[in-house]
């Protein structure tokens, strides 16, 4: 079984015996983090797109780990400049890794990394990932307003576990994160890029009663972990 641990916002880690992968992480800067960046172990690291509450700790667990960095071309040689090593992608394509097969999805939203000087960078397309990774499918739809081809990904895919954000403001709001569940068909739906900041308070217990017999909910605390 796959161990997934919930690091607070839209991070993650997806765990078995033999291999580690982090998403999205953002520990420094991220008020719900139960760990320090220093206490992430990864193998690899999956980005699925620019922005800073996705990327904040990417390089220095890169580094500190030797574990590759995988994202959209333009994300990956980002960080290959600055001296991590990478795999890079592109949207629709998939690789078979040691522990298991990648593919980059569609997503609604933007990416770039915005520095404190307000230069704007663009980093590539934003993106959902698809793993499949100890039996199961999970697909983790990144930063994104509702669209229809959700559906297509869904009948292509067969994801078991769909991880989607419900915070509104920058992405889908519960009531398209419900439309989302149903489209996409996953049995196991996690909802996160909630209550982390005021902005994206979100009533969790309303996303699941609306997602109803649609799918099960897992709620998760930030550090929580759940076997799937
Ligand atoms: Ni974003
Ligand atoms: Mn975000």
């Amino acid at each position: 079984m796959a161990k997934l641990t919930f690091h607070g916002h839209a991070s993650f880690s997806l765990s078995d015996e033999n291999h580690t992968l982090v998403f999205d992480p953002f520990i420094t800067g991220n008020p719900k983090a139960t760990i320090t960046s220093d206490q992430l172990e990864a193998d690899y690291i999956l980005l699925t797109h620019g922005h800073v509450d996705h990327i904040a700790d990417a390089f220095p667990i890169a580094q500190r780990c030797d574990a590759t960095i995988i994202g959209s071309y333009e994300l990956a040689k980002y960080f290959e400049k600055q001296g991590a090593s990478v795999h890079d992608m592109g949207i629709g394509g998939g690789f078979d890794f040691p522990f298991g097969r990648v593919k980059l999805t569609h997503a609604t939203h933007s990416s770039a990394f915005v520095s404190d000087d307000g230069t704007i960078q663009y980093l590539g397309n934003p993106c959902g990932i698809i793993v499949q990774f100890d039996g199961k499918t999970f697909y983790n739809t990144g930063d994104t307003g509702l669209f229809g081809d959700m559906a297509l990904i869904g009948r292509r895919e067969q994801p078991d576990v769909v991880i989607l954000p419900i915070g509104d403001n920058y992405t889908m709001g519960v009531d398209d994160a419900v439309e989302a569940v149903a489209m996409i068909g996953a049995k196991t739906v996690i909802p996160v890029h909630f209550n982390t900041f005021p902005i994206i308070e979100q009533d969790s217990s309303e996303f699941v009663e609306k997602v109803g017999e649609l799918a099960h909910c897992i709620i998760m605390a930030p550090g929580e972990s759940v076997q799937l």
